[in-house]
């Protein structure tokens, strides 16, 4: 079949196959708005030159419009020889002015700039969208971490009990890595609004083309000023899997730990049946398949950065087929990244804790430290201090109860500067209160915590 595009100098069509094998319309397609966005801004640039007259300017603008419609509401019919969506648009465009104003669109104009743009254009509003979800689930978790800042849970180091915090707590370190993404997220935002528009095939547009306005009218930031750059490169798209990986690793992280804390073992929190599973076997199974797959699809993240590092790393300059392979991951990584924050808010938005659990999930030995402290405030050095306490655990241990059930007259039998008022530090409350300090897990600590991230969501 003949190829209106580039049918020129090609006598022969192609074979079956690889017209599929190099179609991206498929998925293309949906830019299609973005698409047709870019060729309105570009026929108005070029009517400001005189490329075109003001007539058939409009009459392109008409039926830019019209294909969109088409679009819209899925009445557009593919044809074989639509090879990606900028080919298909500006086939049928000429279907409706007529292949003599229609085929004037493209004067000066390259798919490699468009495709840049319609990805950058779509990109930015997907990510914008993502950066609303984001602040949600940051302010979920400021909000629970606000209403429960009485709880009190076990820490955890190595999955040992380590000192008692406030489950407030640990809400906020897991918002406090989500913040750190939403800052990353808005850094990416402003480098993938840039305008590669008027940069043509590779060296630029000769006939004067008003980047700027058309910059403007897409609401793009700024342009992008070097034309090889701007066709050849995918930092866009790198940045945003990257970005993307580094949030569904922290994402990933905060669905490990909330799968060990609903386990029966633990009890800490019980997910809501909305974001949990039953077994097609065990009638008592409630599985966490909400944060399984938050897990599980971290690695699909990873799997598309690492997949386009290999497909670019090797490319020679500017624009190169194997850049189209950068757009289903793409797609995927936003789908993925967009619906995994969402779920994730509404996993925490709708959990229930169990304090009592978390209560009794602590234990005396977690208090051992306190006791090294005591004696710090009683002008021991710390490392003997730490000794000290260290023989309290193991007499414990030996005399098999728990370090809360030693005697004083035993304590005192240890280091004799353990004095009366020891048995305070046995005291969970007490303990957390101490960690005072910005960034501790004491109440006035983990207030400040609360207004930073309000401040933060707040772009300050
Ligand atoms: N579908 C192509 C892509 O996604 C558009 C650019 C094609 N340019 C070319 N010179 N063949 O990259």
């Amino acid at each position: 079949a003949e190829n209106m595009l580039w049918g020129g100098r090609f006598t022969q069509g192609l074979d079956p196959l690889m017209e599929q094998y190099n179609c991206s319309l498929p998925y293309d397609r949906l830019f299609y708005a973005q698409d047709i966005a870019g060729s309105i801004a570009f026929a108005r640039a070029n009517a400001t030159t005189g490329i075109l007259t003001p007539e058939e300017f409009s009459t392109i603008e008409k039926g830019l419009l019209q294909v969109k419609e088409e679009w819209a509401n899925n009445s557009f019919v593919v044809q074989q020889n639509d090879e990606d969506i900028h080919t298909a648009n500006e086939r049928r465009l000429s279907e409706i002015v007529g292949k003599e104003i229609g085929g004037k669109l493209h004067t000066g104009r390259s798919r490699n700039e468009q495709i840049a743009t319609d990805m950058r254009l779509w990109l930015r509003d997907e990510l914008k969208k993502i950066e609303g979800w984001l602040g949600e689930l940051v302010k979920c978790a400021v909000q629970r971490a606000e209403a429960e800042i009485d709880v009190l849970m076990p820490g955890y180091t190595h999955l040992q009990k380590a000192q008692p915090v406030r489950w407030s707590h640990w809400l906020l370190s897991h918002a406090t890595a989500f913040s750190f993404e939403l800052e990353r997220l808005r850094e990416v935002i402003k480098r993938v609004n840039r305008s590669p528009l008027g940069c043509g095939a590779l060296a630029g547009n000769p006939f004067k083309i008003d980047r700027v306005a058309m910059a403007k009218e897409l609401g793009f930031d700024g342009l992008l000023y070097n034309s090889m750059n701007a066709v050849a490169d995918r930092d866009f798209v790198f940045e945003t899997l990257q970005w993307g990986s580094s949030f569904m690793l922290k994402i990933s992280r905060w669905a490990e730990d909330l799968i060990i804390y609903s386990s029966l073992e633990f009890g800490f929190v019980r997910l809501a049946d909305a974001y949990s599973t039953g077994s097609s076997l065990m009638p008592q199974k409630k599985n966490a398949d909400s944060l399984e797959l938050l897990r599980g699809k971290s690695g699909r993240a990873f799997g598309h950065m690492a997949g386009l590092y290999c497909t670019i790393k090797g490319l020679p300059t500017t624009y190169n087929k194997d850049l189209q392979e950068s757009v289903e991951p793409l797609i995927d990584h936003i789908k993925t990244l967009g619906d995994s924050i969402q779920i994730a808010t509404g996993v925490l938005s709708t959990l229930t804790i169990n304090e009592e659990k978390m209560l009794a999930a602590l234990a005396p030995e977690m208090l051992a430290t306190e006791f090294a402290d005591y004696l710090v405030r009683k002008g021991v050095p710390f490392r003997e201090g730490h000794h000290i306490s260290g023989r309290v655990v193991a007499l414990a241990e030996s005399e098999g109860v728990p370090m809360d059930k030693l005697s004083l007259e035993q304590l005192k039998g240890i280091d004799a500067r353990l004095g009366d008022d020891i048995l305070e530090c046995l005291n969970y409350e007490r303990a957390v209160e101490l960690k005072a300090a910005t960034g501790g897990t004491s109440k006035s600590a983990v207030r400040e915590q609360i207004e930073v991230l309000g401040k933060m969501l707040q772009g300050k």
